[in-house]
């Protein structure tokens, strides 16, 4: 059951009412659920019990250090993709021999970071990166433990934009050249081959593209094993959609249930790096209404959140459920819920039909506990909004809002501005 339930008819999160909580901190504002964020690693757990496995979060999803906390007490690592990450898993107790590291354009100095870190492995992406990390190493002397990633080439059915396994992506390296590849790798002195990386895309609401990419990684093992290469590690990547709308992915348990078989034949330490699973349906955003305003073609809700709060639907259409936090009895409307940034493309919903709100009431978009907060940015010099865990009835600000103060954090107007001729 969801922990965002009415109750006499105000939405709660768990047992804190998003009112109480915008009354505190004003709006717009992000709330997170403890509650949930565990019950969905521990259902990740649960379904890959019967092989040995770690759940790494993909950190980019939310970054905040107490959700990676709350991840790090339950036995979870993290997906990292930039030095950045790698800081904040750490700074949230995450064991480095718990993270990985991904990404298409790591550079020499976020290699050396993660190698004096210890990292469990770095996922590698391209030829190119590959020497580079052998030469990084070097310089340190030591070893640095690889997994490549690979392009199954796979439809996962999901978004252009955030599907990764497909030939024409700029991801992984090419299943078809995997084999020469690791043999390549094999023969760099400070590279230690430990494992293999797939990841097809985000947002998958089926589970046969995962089969499908793992059936393919599944053959390769084995034909690298042949040549005597010692996969221990299998990393099956992330992906697993989630119920923004009417959409009915597989659960954990079901995704498990169909590559299970494979995994455990493979005797693999296997890896995991669901983010949107894992956080986003533990997250909402509260905003306020500022104004109604009718159109000759379209009625429009102006709100106090903007792209910036919440790109989602800007950028990629996409759907977030929208919930009045005090409900009663009212009439529809259809609207475009439209932030204060000075942009067409900003809008929470278009052709929505939602009950009719009035100035100051408050609305809650839900499904924003992943990609929602990281990818905000200040754009219209707006300060980000704030973070609130929420655990039980109590509740506590995990990152405040942004000051003015902060918003010009390193800027500077040089001297020779200023010199009068
Ligand atoms: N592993 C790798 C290598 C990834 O690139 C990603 C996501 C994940 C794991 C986690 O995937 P998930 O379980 O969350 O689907 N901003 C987009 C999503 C971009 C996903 C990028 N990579 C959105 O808001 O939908």
């Amino acid at each position: 059951m969801s922990v965002f339930r009415y109750k006499k008819g105000r939405l709660y999160c768990e047992n804190v009412s998003l009112e109480s909580m915008a009354e505190k901190v004003g709006t717009p504002f992000y709330a997170y659920s403890h509650k949930a964020l565990l019950s969905q690693i521990t259902a990740y757990k649960k379904a890959f019990s019967s092989v040995p496995h770690l759940i790494a979060f993909a950190v980019k999803a939310n970054a905040n250090i107490a959700v990676l906390r709350v991840f790090a007490n339950a036995g979870g690592g993290g997906d990292i993709v930039s030095s950045g990450e790698l800081h904040r898993a750490l700074k949230a107790g995450m064991d480095p021999k718990n993270l990985v590291f991904a990404g298409v354009g790591k550079t020499k100095k976020e290699m050396k970071d993660a190698l004096r870190a210890g990292i469990l492995m770095f996922n590698v992406e391209s030829a190119q990166e590959l020497v580079a990390l052998d030469e990084t190493a070097k310089a340190l002397g030591i070893k640095a433990p690889v997994a490549l990633r690979v392009n199954p080439d796979v439809n996962p059915k999901t978004h252009p934009y955030i599907s990764t396994g497909l030939k024409k992506s700029k991801f992984g390296i090419e299943i078809v050249k995997a084999v020469s590849q690791y043999q390549t790798a094999s023969l760099l002195s400070n590279i230690d081959i430990v494992g293999v990386h797939s990841h097809i895309g985000s947002q998958l609401t089926q589970v046969k593209p995962f089969v499908d990419a793992l059936k393919r990684i599944s053959r390769l093992i084995s034909a690298l094993r042949k040549r005597g290469l010692d996969i221990q590690y299998w990393n099956i990547g992330g992906g697993l959609g989630i119920t923004y709308n009417q959409e009915k992915p597989p659960m954990p348990k079901e995704m498990a249930a169909a590559v299970l078989p494979l995994l455990k034949k493979s005797g693999c330490r296997i890896i995991l790096e669901p983010g949107r699973s894992l956080a986003g349906n533990a997250g909402v955003m509260v905003t306020r209404v500022i104004y109604n305003k009718e159109g000759e073609a379209k009625n429009f809700l102006v709100v106090d959140a903007g792209m910036n709060d919440l790109i989602r639907p800007s950028l990629y259409s996409a759907y977030h459920e929208l919930r009045p936090v005090v409900k009663r009895r009212r009439k529809t409307k259809v609207v475009d819920v439209v932030g204060p940034i000075c942009e067409s493309g900003d809008f929470l919903a278009q052709d929505r039909e939602i009950p009719q709100m009035a100035p100051d009431e408050l609305l809650a978009v839900m499904s924003a506990g992943a990609y929602s907060f990281t990818m905000s940015s200040n754009y219209n010099a707006r300060p980000r909004p704030p973070e609130i865990l929420v655990h039980g009835d109590e509740y506590e600000i995990i990152r405040k809002r942004e000051t003015m103060k902060a918003l010009l954090r390193g800027e500077s107007i040089p001297a020779f501005l200023d010199q009068k001729k």
